[in-house]
């Protein structure tokens, strides 16, 4: 008999290295990997671009079920359109990254986007690692692992401001300080905050490499499997 498929929900705050970790491992155990925080980022970014004020709850709660938002979930290459536009350039800019937390606050903006990830985590063939902030808690509480990535503010905002270097004119304490901001907004909301589940795994990544936390992580899964 083929083996169930694995679902693993990897959440935590800017900066832990989710991303990188989440598809290093999806693509090393043949899962899909689907980057939550680049629906939300889409979903804003469709505002944004079709005039929506971000900060009015009301205008983005009454537009939240127009756009389309369509998720690739190969790790080697994953994707993102919005009404059929490839949105992974646009959704990177400043501009949508400071407008993220205010959209993705809305009630009616995670209702419908919670249930895009559900349905494509149920349609993942052979598993899928999800990861993002409230999955864990409230999109898949079922999971197979939950993984909570930490690290300390200084390392969050030296690896992200390397992320951006050549994309955008940045410093470490202005990066530093935009980061803080998004996490105190994302765990401060009250619809799905940013926030461990009591049966997550709480990996801090400060002092590992991205090679470390990767391997931990799949130790974690094999472990999670062996179980079940
Ligand atoms: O992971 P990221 O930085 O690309 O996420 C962008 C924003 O999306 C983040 O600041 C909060 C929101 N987000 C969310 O509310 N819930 C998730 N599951 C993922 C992201």
């Amino acid at each position: 008999t083929a083996p169930a498929a694995v679902i693993v929900a990897i959440d935590g705050p800017a900066g832990t290295g989710k991303s990188s970790t989440s598809k290093a491992v999806a693509a090393k155990l043949g899962l899909g990997y689907l980057d939550t925080g680049a629906q939300y980022r889409a979903i804003t970014w469709w505002m944004l671009t079709n005039g929506i004020d971000v900060n009015d709850a009301r205008a983005v709660a009454d537009a939240a079920a127009k756009p389309v938002i369509v998720s690739g979930t190969d790790p080697a290459a994953p994707t993102i359109a919005v009404d059929g536009l490839d949105a992974a350039g646009p959704i990177r800019t400043q501009e949508v990254t400071s407008a993220v937390s205010a959209v993705s606050a809305v009630p009616e903006v995670r209702a419908r986007i919670t249930a895009l990830q559900r349905s494509i985590a149920a349609e993942a063939p052979r598993g899928i690692v999800v990861e993002g902030r409230d999955i864990g808690i409230t999109v898949l509480p079922d999971a197979d692992l939950k993984v909570f990535l930490t690290a300390s503010a200084e390392a969050r905002a030296a690896r992200r401001s390397g992320e951006l270097k050549g994309k955008e004119a940045t410093d470490l304490a202005a990066t530093r300080e935009a980061l803080m901001k998004r996490d105190a907004a994302d765990s401060s909301r009250k619809t799905s905050p940013l926030a461990k589940a009591d049966d997550a795994v709480e990996v801090d990544t400060t002092d590992l490499t991205l090679d470390q936390v990767i391997e931990c992580v799949v130790t974690l899964i094999e472990g999670a499997g062996a179980e079940k």
